[in-house]
């Protein structure tokens, strides 16, 4: 058994995500002491929040050493692909979160798909190309719609799904011309675009050994009815019955274990989050894309599905003793309502004050996104997602209704959020 409460956790980034990590680490047992670095306004209600560059892993380990942290979480894919796992664990302290060499699964595209290919993971079929002639007289090949991406980290935005051959040779020239995402677009992968519904595989990864967490779905689109533009996600549920059985079946056999066998095989000791996001495809599921650490908003939905303490989950994973046997679910749903700041994913205001409701309703909860606490102690709007009410209940409906019944009594200038979040599976159960 562990002994209760001495985890001294240093948790990286300022996102939904990371305020959800705080969260459970607050009601972890496991847990003596959290700070985080650098937080947002609502993690600074909660607990002590310290500036670093995240991307820099001596100066993460200096802030390490400074506090006395003994457990780091990271948040983002930035510091795991920058190494800063890889510097905390050559200095002995434990890390949740892959290595550097296991990171480039998120941080190269091009490294990701053929590593799919050489493991022999369905996924999209795709072309890597370095130079723009090549990239357009290939692309003028191939029939429509068809789907550019920049190879390297850009911030969720390094997608275009081109339905024609004009829009398809001008993402290619943003990026590997006008270098729009600067050296990301170095290398662009160019793949064939994948028909179905997307679903968003959360794994908790100990080398081969993994815990699945229930399958979420986010809401990607601005508007409703998936509809406008690309966001960082407006909203997510899970679980989702979009993976019915039959496609867990083959998720498991035919993309988790040979991804976690290929990873072993090309001398990768992964651990941390793996997150498979999967398109549901009439020929069974296919891998989108891999990313190395929680998706946001889902992880907001996923902490409360455990009842097993995460934290305990992550310090196992990180020593390499995790076994997902003991692992318990809650059972019922969770889904988590984002409210964006206007313009949001545009140019968007910020500054403004945010109102909160002063009681909050059994199962739910609310996680700050941008905001920021001021000096006279007003929490204000500071990014794109503000913020997610989260709510909990024994069907996807009941938790929608929870939410949504919180929802308007959140306020601030300019907010907007979708009101059809999990509509799909409201669907699916009959309700909608
Ligand atoms: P990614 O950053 O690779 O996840 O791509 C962002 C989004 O673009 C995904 O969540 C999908 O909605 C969409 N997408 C990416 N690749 C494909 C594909 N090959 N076929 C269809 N949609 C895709
Ligand atoms: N919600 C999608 C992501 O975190 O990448």
């Amino acid at each position: 058994m562990a002994t209760q409460g001495n985890l001294d956790v240093l948790i990286l980034g300022s996102g939904g995500r990371e305020h959800s990590l705080l969260k459970a680490c607050l009601r972890s047992p496991r847990v003596a002491k959290v700070r985080v670095a650098p937080g947002n306004g609502g993690m600074a209600l909660e607990a002590e929040c310290l500036e670093v560059d995240a991307a820099n892993p001596a100066a993460v380990l200096a802030l390490v050493r400074q506090t006395g942290s003994n457990f780091v979480i990271v948040g983002p894919e930035v510091p795991l692909a920058a190494g800063v796992v890889d510097a905390l664990e050559a200095a002995g302290v434990p890390a949740y979160g892959p290595l550097a060499a296991g990171a480039r699964l998120e941080a190269s595209k091009a490294f990701s798909k053929d590593f799919m290919v050489r493991h022999k993971v369905p996924t999209a079929s795709s072309e890597t190309f370095r130079q723009l002639e090549p990239a357009l007289a290939y692309v003028r090949r191939q029939s429509v719609p068809i789907v550019i991406k920049a190879s390297g980290l850009a911030a969720g935005k390094g997608v275009v799904i081109a339905t024609t051959h004009a829009e398809a040779e001008a993402a290619l020239r943003d990026m590997m011309q006008a270098k729009i995402f600067g050296a990301s677009g170095d290398e662009v992968v160019i793949e064939e675009f994948m028909q179905g519904e997307e679903a968003s595989i959360m794994l908790m990864v100990c080398g081969e050994e993994y815990l699945m967490l229930p399958p979420s779905q986010d809401h990607k689109r601005v508007g409703e009815g998936d509809t406008g533009l690309n966001t960082g996600g407006m909203g997510a549920y899970a679980p989702t019955t979009v993976v019915t059985p039959e496609v867990e079946r083959r998720l498991r056999e035919e993309i988790i274990v040979p991804t976690l066998r290929g990873l072993k095989a090309d001398g990768i000791d992964y651990r941390g989050t793996l997150y498979v996001g999967i398109m549901v495809t009439a020929t069974g599921p296919r891998v989108v894309e891999y990313n190395v650490r929680f998706g946001d908003p889902e992880c907001q939905v996923l902490m409360p599905s455990l009842e097993t303490d995460p934290v305990q989950i992550m310090e196992d994973i990180a020593l390499g003793r995790f076994r997902s046997a003991s692992v318990k679910l809650r059972p019922g749903a969770t889904i988590i309502i984002v409210l964006a700041a206007g313009g949001y994913p545009g140019e968007i205001r910020k500054g403004d004050v945010i109102t909160l409701p002063v009681n909050l309703p059994a199962g739910v909860d609310i996680v700050h996104g941008g905001t920021k606490r001021q000096a006279d102690g007003r929490v204000v709007t500071a990014g794109g997602r503000v913020l997610g009410v989260v709510a909990h209940g024994a069907t996807l409906q009941e938790a929608a209704q929870r939410a949504y019944s919180v929802v308007p009594q959140v306020k601030f200038e300019g907010s907007h959020y979708r009101r059809d979040i999990g509509y799909r599976q409201l669907r699916r159960d009959g309700v909608l």
